[in-house]
């Protein structure tokens, strides 16, 4: 954990436990989720209890608690992406990037995540990498589409 960067966040708020969320955001967008020695430290210097840090980083969806990639992959296999062939998408995103879901390339760029329901079925079977939404994915779209995250590093 660098605790200096954390110092440095935390300055920038002015130690305020009123500014949890801002902290808790410039922490995520630097490491890609909110490592838990990172949250007891934040507790300990705000002299805030580490439970009402956690109730706010689980109640919100842009946190994360576990490792996340630069660019987080999310399949929808909600039933109106499922019929369109989510599953084989997620298939070939596993082995394309030769991870399970729940777990992060070794490169710490991407991390795949399944979800229920993007809010956009007509579009379906979509997938969502970093904050961009792909619609009518398939499978043989998912290695150029994916690449391309490469490309821009
Ligand atoms: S079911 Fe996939 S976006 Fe709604």
């Amino acid at each position: 954990m660098d605790t200096r960067s954390i110092d440095r966040i935390l300055k920038k708020y002015n130690h305020e436990q009123s500014s949890i969320i801002g902290i808790l955001q410039d922490l995520q967008e630097k490491e890609n989720y909110l490592p838990e020695k990172s949250l007891e430290y934040i507790s300990e210097r705000l002299s805030m209890p580490l439970t009402r840090i956690y109730r706010i980083a689980t109640f919100y969806n842009a946190f994360s608690l576990k490792p996340r990639g630069k660019y987080p992959v999310n399949v929808c296999l909600g039933t109106a992406c499922h019929v369109r062939g989510a599953a084989m998408v997620l298939e070939r995103i596993k082995m394309h990037l030769g991870i399970e879901v729940g777990e992060i390339t070794k490169d710490n760029v991407f991390s795949l995540e399944t979800v229920n329901c993007l809010g956009s079925c007509a579009l379906g079977p979509v997938v969502v990498i970093g904050n961009e939404y792909h619609g009518k994915m398939t499978s043989a779209k998912v290695s150029s589409t994916i690449d391309q995250y490469r490309k821009d590093l």
